[in-house]
């Protein structure tokens, strides 16, 4: 009997893949299907998939031609295949021409001619095309990491950037063309709008978003605080339209590994999560003052208190606001410390924009504790350490574009099947405007020099 194998992703199956199937199956007489792993897929950049792994394998297993279907997981493990499954034809489309040579060595290697005119990709854009607007002010350089990330993402289109302080548009000419007068002409243009101008401006602005029927995404804070923040999520709701906040660190597989560690008890009780987040940066003061500027609550906390209240939970007894304010008229504070009292735990995070510390996140528990190195917001590594460090063990998980892209698939994924795919809560993006507002009502203990 002669034994072939293939592999491929099979998202949004098509005529090609049916086509290559059918070839591969009559090499031989019975057909492996390797079909890659989600997981295996980000690892190698290809983070569009539409389809779920699942769906995937039975939209093959569906067409009958597989004899067998196994799940590509790893980086050389068509090698092991080979040889487990005692393989005669490794076979697959000629777009691999030349590449997968190396496995001469174990099978005979066949390239079959790919079919011209049509790809998942193709089908992926068509089925998005999603127009995106953006908004901006004083965060360009934020701005502009952006607009390479959208590029990464199947079917989506940039229609223009909105900046209501008339921003220096330099640096994003190359990249953009269209920049309105109006932000309704932005709106107009597009259908969905992301939003990161300062969040003094958000609640007004996502709320004409909403109301125009485009769906949000917008750098938390969502509202500075709660009350705002309630209302448009339910405005989204009445508008049948998505509202997502935007913290990219929520959408780092390593951070939602350390997630699932924490929470399946490998380091017991948690007692105390410990987060801290600075960077010092030259900020552009005009004559307003600091009154246009992210201040360290803004910029930093909600990455910051993330991990809090994914881990322990929104109900906290107690949230203790310390802050060193260089414009306390303005809310400008250079470094803020938020103490948290829970039934049974604690948490701290410190963050800053004139402070420097340690960027580390500890996750302290009853059998062990997790250690993220600095910068923990945009890592792909972490350790689980314990009394015994012969226990510890270290996990990586690749991270590209420190997680915009993720996060941009998932506000993508969330408008095309209509059912909200963020990585935030409702509850925990409503508890973060919480915290905003105690800072910005004076609930704070000032720490003067
Ligand atoms: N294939 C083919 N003809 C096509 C598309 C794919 O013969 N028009 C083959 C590929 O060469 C591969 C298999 O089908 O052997 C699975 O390919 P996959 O990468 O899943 O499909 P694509 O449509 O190429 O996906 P993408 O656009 O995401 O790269």
């Amino acid at each position: 009997m002669i034994k072939v194998i293939t592999y491929g992703t099979y998202d949004l199956l098509h005529y090609g893949h049916i086509r290559l199937l059918e070839r591969a199956k009559a090499l031989g007489d019975y057909l492996i299907v390797g079909i890659t792993s989600d997981d295996y897929d980000k690892t190698r950049g290809k983070i569009n998939n539409q389809q779920s792994l699942i769906e995937r394998i039975a939209a093959v297993k569906a067409t009958g031609i597989a004899d067998e279907i196994i799940v590509e997981e790893y980086e050389g493990q068509k090698i092991d295949d080979i040889k487990k499954y005692d393989v005669d034809i490794f076979t697959v489309g000629s777009d691999w021409k030349g590449y997968f040579d190396y496995l001469n060595e174990y099978c005979k290697v066949v390239y079959l001619d790919r079919t011209e005119g049509v790809s998942s990709t193709e089908l992926r854009a068509k089925a998005r095309e999603l127009c995106i607007g953006l908004v901006g002010d004083e965060e360009i350089r934020i701005l502009n990491k952006y607009i390479d990330e959208f590029a990464c993402v199947n079917g989506v289109k940039i229609t223009g950037v909105f900046s209501e302080g008339g921003m220096a548009d330099d640096c994003l000419k190359e990249k953009i063309s269209y920049f309105p007068e109006k932000y309704e002409e932005l709106l107009e243009k597009s259908d969905a709008i992301y939003i990161i101008s300062h969040p003094q401006k958000h609640y007004v602005q996502i709320k004409a978003a909403l109301l125009a029927g485009k769906h949000v995404l917008v750098e938390s804070p969502i509202a500075l605080n709660k009350a705002e923040c309630k209302e448009l999520f339910e405005l989204a709701e009445k508008e049948h339209v998505v509202l997502m906040e935007a913290i990219k660190t929520a959408y780092s597989t390593a951070y939602n590994r350390l997630l699932l560690i924490v929470k399946s008890g490998k380091i017991g009780k948690v007692v105390s999560v410990d987060a801290t987040c600075t960077s010092i940066r030259d900020v552009n003061v005009d004559a307003a003052g600091y009154r246009n500027v992210w201040n360290s609550i803004c910029a930093w906390g909600p990455t910051a208190i993330l991990p809090v209240f994914q881990i322990l939970g929104c109900n906290y007894k107690k949230a203790d606001i310390s802050s060193l304010f260089l414009d306390r008229e303005n809310r400008y504070d250079s470094f803020t410390k938020v103490d948290f009292l829970y039934d049974n735990a604690v948490a701290s995070v410190k963050v800053a924009r004139g402070v420097k510390s340690e960027g580390e996140l500890i996750v302290s528990g009853t059998k062990g504790y997790i250690y993220v190195p600095a910068p923990w917001w945009k890592t792909d590594y972490f350790e689980a350490r314990y009394e015994n460090p012969s226990d510890n063990r270290r996990f990586f998980y690749q991270l590209d574009g420190e997680g915009i892209r993720y996060m941009l698939v998932s506000f993508i994924k969330s408008i095309q099947n209509k059912k909200i795919n963020s990585e935030i809560s409702k509850e925990i993006s409503v508890s973060i405007s919480q915290i905003m507002q105690d800072f910005y009502n004076n609930k704070t203990n000032e720490i003067r020099w």
